[in-house]
């Protein structure tokens, strides 16, 4: 690694070449006295030229070339003590960035922009420190005193439908268990996913999560043309029926399954748009599977360990799924549409309200409907008789979600989310043992390594989530 003051004057003078660049290439003008460092205007201006096209205010992303330098140093896209190892500065050379290698970021800005963070404090923005626990956490998602003591963490999120623009994490661990607590803003609990519903001329349609996309339209395109004429996109409008979600992704520490490129350009690494080349993207593309942004790796053997949690589906067992992301070759199979994505072994613990002669089959026992209404646990199902069926009127809703006891390596996650309507959050608990022993799973099983990790929040969102653009990492303290 090259001396700091090399480093620094070789970043000077590309910052002196850029502002006379038109000039005189080449020129090499003796620095003010006094005026050794680079200033955050000239960071601010290279990179506004090279990557201001895609990250401009208002773009969504996580990364905006509008971000004020305490932004940048808060977001954990510098690193201080390895500043040309930041992440902001490797996404930009990776093939896991939508924008690709991005050229117009010459050797000698990258040199600018590392020679600025060289001088920022290390506020470790993306490292989530796990504090050691005598006591337990309960796992109901109201987050008790005894959190408090560990140390939280503020990760920004972008690029898709969530109204929060950041998730709060803690977490705690002791000789068996690790525990994470979790934080966002939503201004609601969005729970009815894909209901059955009587129509007016008296037949029952199971609802569409949303309104199909035409093919190649991207997220941003879809939410603007879904959004009210001259007002902000509403992930909760009555066209929306689909329930809250969020997700984590470890990667896997085993040889023959760690994902490399996951550790520099996180959940990127996994998600790939045919239609774009491989890049990550978030092209709709529901006639062909093969042309639509999804989450695969593109090495066989390769797993990341995915924890996904949603609402109607999971919250009334406590349990997050336990997924994973593996290999998958982009094919048109109408059938399999998840692409890399798939469940640990194990029964999932859900199933849809099945159809019989296309009417839903199920109701709950229980008073008061269906307890929630969205979703109906198997042991409380009951059977609708035709005469019962024929006396709801247009309009009835019936849940479309049965729930189950998950079994397997699928069910090595518990979890419980609870929203609040009048702070408009939802507060999360979820506890996972340090070591299941699966090989579709993260083993914290060495507390000196750092786990890198991403996260997504889906408000009321089927795929459309927002993400953490950056790594993050996961460190045990002794
Ligand atoms: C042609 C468009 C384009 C350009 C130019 C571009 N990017 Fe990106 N960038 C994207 C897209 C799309 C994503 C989201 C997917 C991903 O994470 O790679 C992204 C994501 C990122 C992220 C992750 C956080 C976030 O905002 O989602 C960083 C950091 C980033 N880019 C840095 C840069 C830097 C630095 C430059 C300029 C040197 C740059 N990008 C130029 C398209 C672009």
């Amino acid at each position: 690694m090259p001396s700091m003051s090399r480093l620094r004057t070789t970043a000077m003078m590309a910052a002196l070449g850029l502002a006379a660049c038109t000039a005189d290439k080449d020129a090499i003008v003796d620095p003010a006295p006094g005026d050794d460092t680079p200033s955050f205007a000239a960071v601010q201006a290279t990179l506004t030229r090279a990557c201001g096209s895609c990250h401009a205010a208002g773009s969504g992303r996580t990364f905006t070339v509008a971000m004020d330098s305490a932004a940048l140093v808060g977001s954990g896209l510098l690193n201080p003590l390895n500043p040309g190892a930041s992440p902001l500065l490797v996404k930009a050379r990776s093939s896991a960035h939508g924008g690709g290698n991005v050229t117009a970021f010459t050797k000698g800005d990258s040199a600018l922009v590392a020679a600025w963070a060289a001088l920022q404090p290390n506020v470790g923005a993306n490292t989530l420190f796990a504090t050691r626990t005598d006591f337990a956490p309960t796992i109901d998602g109201l987050g008790e005193a005894l959190w408090t003591q560990a140390q939280p963490i503020v990760i920004p999120i972008g690029g898709g439908w969530a109204a929060a623009d950041a998730v709060a994490m803690r977490a705690l661990y002791d000789d068996h268990y690790l525990y994470i607590y979790l934080r966002w803003t939503d201004n609601q609990a969005s729970f009815k996913r894909q209901p059955w519903i009587r129509r007016d001329d008296g037949t029952w349609l199971a609802q569409a999560a949303k309104p199909t996309p035409a093919a190649e339209t991207e997220w941003n395109a879809y939410m603007a043309a879904n959004a009210p004429a001259g007002g902000r996109f509403d992930p909760e409008a009555p066209q929306f029926l689909y329930e809250d979600k969020l997700a984590l992704i470890w990667n896997t520490y085993a040889a023959a399954t760690h994902v490399p490129e996951f550790e520099t350009a996180g959940c990127a690494a996994a998600c790939h748009d045919p239609s774009k080349g491989g890049k990550p993207g978030t092209t709709y593309n529901y006639a062909r599977q093969d042309l639509a942004a999804k989450k695969y790796l593109t090495v066989q053997g390769q797993i990341l360990d995915m924890w996904h949690w949603k609402l109607v589906r999971h919250n009334q067992q406590s349990k997050v799924d336990d997924q994973h992301v593996r290999y998958w070759a982009p094919v048109n199979d109408a059938t399999a549409p998840s692409g890399g994505r798939a469940g640990d072994a194990g029964l999932e613990g859900y199933r849809t309200n099945p159809a019989t002669s296309g009417r839903p089959t199920f109701k709950s026992r229980l008073t008061g409907h269906n307890n929630p209404f969205y979703a109906i646990a198997e042991v409380d199902t009951v059977r609708m008789t035709d005469a019962e069926l024929a006396a709801m009127p247009a309009g009835t809703v019936v849940a479309n979600v049965l729930t189950s006891p998950m079994t397997g390596n699928r069910a090595q996650i518990d979890g419980r989310g609870v929203h609040d309507n009048v702070a408009k959050v939802w507060t999360m608990e979820i506890r996972r043992r340090l070591v299941t022993g699966d090989d579709k799973d993260v083993q914290f099983d060495d507390r000196t390594r750092a786990y890198t990790f991403g996260i997504g929040v889906f408000d009321n969102a089927q795929i459309e989530h927002s993400y953490s653009g950056m790594p993050l990492s996961l460190v045990f303290k002794p």
